[in-house]
């Protein structure tokens, strides 16, 4: 990435960390409501499934679509990250749930137990805070993997809390490779 490229991608940082918290105090704007989002009724979950072309994700990079009125990132993760992601005692997690609505809920939150597939390659995981629902920004944060700038808490690189006022993990929602660079939500 030239400097030119770094500096353009600070300068968008910073005015999406300057407007969402303007948001917070004017209006909560960019707060998600947290209500029943990994719940939904049967009828609506229905209807909910959606497939992600991501064969253009790039490792290092991630995809943010929207599903079920959320943001969802889908990170192509590179090997530095998934070694670092693995490399942590659970000991160490303030959320010691994988909070993976594939597995068991009591499941620890290893990064095997949170990423997509076996190489551990990919990511997906609502792009919720789970302190008060603000969007985290990526490739950010002590722990280099997301930063929630509303009152900052650090994700690592599996979307684990391990810095601030969240709670809890990023919540992995129900999701599947159906085809080769063909993810389906729901
Ligand atoms: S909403 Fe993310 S730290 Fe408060």
């Amino acid at each position: 990435m030239s400097h030119a490229e770094e500096t353009e991608g600070s300068r968008r940082d910073f005015l999406y960390v300057a407007t969402g918290a303007a948001g917070v105090v004017a209006t909560g704007a960019v707060v998600w409501p947290l209500i029943n989002q990994m719940n939904p009724s049967a009828d609506v979950q229905a209807l909910s499934s959606i497939q992600v072309d991501v064969s253009g994700v790039e490792p290092g990079t991630q995809l943010t679509v929207k599903w079920l009125g959320k943001p969802v990132f889908i990170r192509h993760r590179t090997e530095e990250e998934i070694a670092a992601a693995r490399d942590v005692a659970l000991a160490d997690l303030p959320d010691a749930n994988a909070r993976n609505a594939n597995i068991a809920s009591d499941a620890p939150a290893t990064d095997e137990d949170r990423a997509l597939d076996e190489n551990g390659e990919w990511l997906v995981m609502m792009g919720v805070c789970t302190h008060l629902g603000c969007v985290p920004l990526g490739d950010a944060g002590d722990f280099g993997g997301w930063f929630c700038p509303c009152h900052g808490s650090h994700y690592d690189t599996a979307g684990r809390i391990r810095k601030g006022p969240a709670p809890e993990n990023l919540p992995v929602p129900v999701a599947t490779f159906v085809s080769d660079g063909v993810i389906q939500l729901g």
